[in-house]
């Protein structure tokens, strides 16, 4: 189970785009990191300047009316009641300073009530931004990011980070800048009320200083576990709920409830190392709080005997105090919560700043005329990771118009060159071109109406049948979807679904099976009419009536166009014209396929091993 766990945790953080200033391991990085976060801050905070200003005005309008209360009952004490006034009974004093009060305790309410609403539909709408620019970086980025990147912690950064934003832009920054303005004004206010009692109060800040400085502390390592540990509940549960069917094929369950609990449990053990930190923290600044207030008490009591200061000013200080104290103890609370929104907003940054794999180019070269499809290898070299290339170097021309199928072993490279034709990844050495066009310079809009690539992991989207063909060309008309499925015979299967072409085929095309699912991809293939069609496996789920029909219609499909065709079953391979043999990312063989079998060389007894399995 430990060594489960600890694959998890490795799956969590073994990526840069992850870290956050705190993890980064070197100065460099920090620099990076809190630039690019501080310039995403910026960016989402630019366009609601006005606004942001006119919550500023309300909170310092806000935190002037509720200072200006117990200055108020000062007033009340001292001139309002005739004893301590010194005898004259003038009751306008007491009523002035009611009426004061209520005017104060109206601006309050209304000043609070403003800034709540303001600051709330700001927060909003700088969270639909983000969430908007995070997924659409997302998208973007390359295949070769999301093979790193799991889909746990793109979940993990659109969910727990995004709450973390916006538990603070809802309430907790307005704490933030409410406790620090009260803090500084109540301490303004009692020095120029009563000095030396102010410089008695003051023997508390050595004690709240170290208090505080041990809690932001002990509180940043705590936090950072519970986020990291939050990271892989998530991480795990996206998972293996993505691989249901292979948890229930292999009754893995029992193993990934263990893994969760651990987990899980992880998770429980961080938060509450992270509360027992608030349950000393706060208690203590309370503590100290009421001690100041008794010494207070104390020290005022006696000088207000000795007519050194008034009784008004007496209770002013107590009321005053409150307010200095009580913020104090919620700033513990805001710390971390403006520590896991910093973390969340410098992962995000993080994300956002992950440059595009296959980055579109700056200045695209146009494709000339009407895509032919002349697909060029020249002097390519590709690895997935580290120095192990898959293709040592490959140097292949596949002529316009040519069906070119390859063949070769398991892990020979296949779907790799499939894979570079359609750009899901670029070359580490050499190019591709496409009708003389480098494929970096080609526009992503240009690349995929000219190369369309069919798989066999069929992906559907959630919707109806008519729409997952009617996707290969947007602005298809219904006739053109349904000719296209007629096209390539998945027409009569379509009708015979509860609701034909409108059935909804529901998440990943469930509904379906997966030779069904192949067909409506090829059908969106024809659909999309490209220059180059690149077909990987994509027959291999059929039943053999079914293939026959996908390869008559193939015959027509290709004609007019490149193909690239990747198939074990050699049925599928004799109608093209040319054929590849692949061997540890370099071609072996290369010819018709009749000649090939005529030659006598590795085709040929591939072929013959096929056509034995037939008999
Ligand atoms: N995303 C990836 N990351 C790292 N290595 C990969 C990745 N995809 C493939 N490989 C490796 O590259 C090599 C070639 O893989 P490729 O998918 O091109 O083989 P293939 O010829 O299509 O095999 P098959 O007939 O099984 O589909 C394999 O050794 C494989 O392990
Ligand atoms: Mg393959």
């Amino acid at each position: 189970m430990t060594v489960d766990v600890r694959a998890w945790r490795g799956v969590a953080a073994d990526d840069d785009a992850e870290r956050t200033v705190a993890e980064a391991g070197d100065a460099a990085s920090v620099v990076r990191l809190q630039a690019s976060s501080r310039w995403l801050l910026g960016s989402l905070l630019r366009p609601h300047r006005r606004p942001l200003l006119a919550v500023v005005v309300l909170l310092l309008i806000q935190n002037a009316a509720s200072m200006a209360g117990p200055y108020l009952v000062k007033l009340g004490i001292d001139r309002g009641i005739p004893p301590l006034s010194g005898g004259r009974h003038d009751a306008t004093v007491l009523v002035t300073v009611a009426v004061a009060f209520a005017v104060a305790a109206a601006t309050e309410y209304l000043t609070k009530r403003g800034f709540l609403a303001l600051s709330g539909r700001i927060g909003q709408t700088i969270l639909l931004d983000l969430r908007s620019r995070v997924y659409d970086h997302f998208q973007r980025l390359s295949v070769s990011f999301h093979e790193r990147y799991t889909s746990g912690r793109v979940v993990a950064r659109l969910t727990s980070d995004m709450d973390s934003i916006s538990e603070l832009l809802d309430g907790g920054i307005e704490d933030l800048v409410l406790a620090g303005l009260s803090v500084i004004s109540v301490a303004a206010i009692l020095l120029w009320l009563d000095w030396p009692m102010a410089l008695v109060t003051m023997v508390s800040f050595p004690f709240l200083l170290v208090l505080s400085r041990w809690f932001q502390r002990a509180s940043a390592r705590a936090y950072r576990r519970t986020r990291e540990t939050v990271a892989l509940v998530i991480v795990h549960f996206v998972e293996s709920m993505g691989g249901m069917r292979a948890v229930h094929a292999f009754r893995r369950e029992p193993r990934n409830q263990e893994i969760f609990d651990a987990v899980n449990d992880d998770y429980r053990a961080a938060n509450v190392k992270a509360m027992r930190l608030i349950a000393i923290y706060a208690p203590s600044i309370k503590l100290v709080g009421n001690v100041t207030i008794a010494v207070v008490l104390t020290y005022g009591g006696y000088r207000a005997l000795h007519g050194q200061t008034e009784v008004g000013v007496l209770a002013a200080f107590l009321l005053y105090l409150r307010r200095f104290f009580e913020p104090m103890q919620e700033l513990s609370q805001f710390y971390n919560s403006l520590q896991s929104a910093t973390a969340a907003l410098e992962k995000l940054a993080g994300v956002l700043d992950e440059p595009p794999g296959v980055p579109e180019p700056a200045d695209p070269t146009p494709l000339p005329g009407v895509g032919a499809g002349d697909i060029h290898f020249h002097g390519v070299r590709f690895a997935y990771r580290g120095d192990r290339p898959v293709l040592p170097r490959l140097d292949l021309h596949l002529p316009a118009g040519q069906t070119v199928a390859v063949v070769g072993a398991t892990g020979a490279g296949k779907s790799t060159i499939a894979k570079l034709v359609a750009r899901f990844y670029d070359p580490s050495e050499g190019t591709v071109t496409l009708d003389g066009v480098d494929l970096r310079e080609i526009t992503d809009d240009d690349l995929r109406r000219a190369v369309v690539m069919v798989t066999q992991e069929n992906f559907l989207f959630s919707g109806t049948v008519a729409e997952n063909i009617g996707f290969g060309r947007p602005g298809a008309s219904r006739e053109e979807i349904e000719a296209a499925a007629r096209a390539i015979g998945a027409d009569a299967f379509i009708r015979a679904l509860p609701d034909g072409y409108d059935t909804d085929v529901r998440k990943r095309g469930g509904r379906l099976s997966a030779g069904q699912r192949q067909l409506v991809a090829f059908a969106r293939a024809f659909l999309a009419d490209p220059a180059v069609l690149i077909l990987d496996e994509a027959t291999s789920s059929l039943d053999i009536p079914s293939e026959r029909l996908v390869q008559r219609a193939l015959r027509t499909i290709l004609a007019d166009r490149t193909a690239i065709v990747i198939a074990h079953r050699l049925s599928t391979v004799e109608i093209a014209d040319r054929v590849l043999v692949l061997d540890h990312g370099g071609v072996v063989e290369d010819g018709p396929p009749a000649e090939l079998v005529a030659g006598g060389g590795r085709y040929a007894r591939l072929h013959q091993q096929w056509r034995d399995s037939l008999v």
